[in-house]
């Protein structure tokens, strides 16, 4: 028999109503398919009290708590929301958080104020930061090289070999999602060229971003093993190898053991 190759999704949304139907026997199946953690990203308030309460029930599930770009407004004491939550044990990171220019009516100060603010709360805290990074490479950048997060990593990543080089000089990680297994998916490949196995890592953002063969579908975790497949052609080592090399990197930076 072929051995099961060891999955960490740095990068999952199981609070998602997508899993209201059957979270529980989802979730509950994930390590016996060799799922062995997951990441729980929060994007907004009601999601970081979401994410924790799952990683308080399932052991191999840890949170993260942070306010998306997307949101467009949050509570005047949501800094100090955040710090109480973070102070759960099963909480080991900071997001998403971030920059995200893609959608219409965007307001590029109001998330710069509060992705500067979580990056501070951070550092406080001496938490690893989740970075969701979308059309707005230039400021992130910038806003990177200004406030030096520790740890961290940006994920689903879409930029260029060029910014991968850069999130790499910076001391982050990169994780990459299903988008590596689409048709035109030369971009990401060429980003995943630059980037050195111990900075790799692996994530579905489920419920969305199906790998091939499964897209259109909800995704889960398990089908981290097409990404996996992707990523050990491109960098000629074995499919357990990445597996093994990823789930290391994520347990490493979220200080969240394997055993
Ligand atoms: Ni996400």
């Amino acid at each position: 028999m072929e051995e099961q190759i060891l999955i960490f999704d740095s990068h999952t949304h199981y609070t998602d109503s997508a899993y209201d139907e059957d979270r529980d026997a989802l979730l509950s199946s994930l390590p016996e398919k060799g799922v062995v953690r997951c990441m729980v990203a929060a994007y907004d308030m009601e999601s970081a009290v979401g994410s924790v309460q799952l990683a308080e029930r399932y052991p191999h599930l840890i949170a993260a708590v942070g306010v998306h770009p997307e949101c467009t407004e949050v509570p005047g004491d949501y800094l100090l929301q955040l710090e109480q939550l973070a102070k759960h044990p099963r909480v080991k990171a900071i997001g998403e958080i971030g920059l995200d220019y893609h959608y219409d009516g965007y307001d590029p100060d109001f998330q710069k104020k509060i992705f500067r603010e979580q990056l501070a709360l951070a550092e406080k805290l001496r938490l690893p930061v989740i970075l969701h990074c979308r059309d707005a490479m230039g400021d992130m950048l910038e806003i990177l090289r200004e406030c030096r997060p520790k740890q961290g990593v940006m994920h689903c990543f879409s930029g260029s070999a060029e910014s991968a080089r850069e999130v790499i000089a910076l001391g982050l990680h990169i994780g990459f999602t299903g988008v590596l297994t689409f048709k035109n998916a030369r971009k990401p490949l060429e980003a995943l060229a630059q980037v050195p196995l111990d900075r790799l890592l692996i994530e579905t953002d489920c419920p969305y971003m199906a790998p091939v063969p499964y897209r259109g579908k909800r995704c889960d975790s398990t089908m981290l093993t097409e990404v996996v497949a992707v990523m050990a052609r491109e960098k000629g080592v074995s499919t357990q190898e990445i597996g093994r090399i990823t789930a290391e990197n994520a347990a490493a930076l979220f200080a969240c053991p394997l055993d």
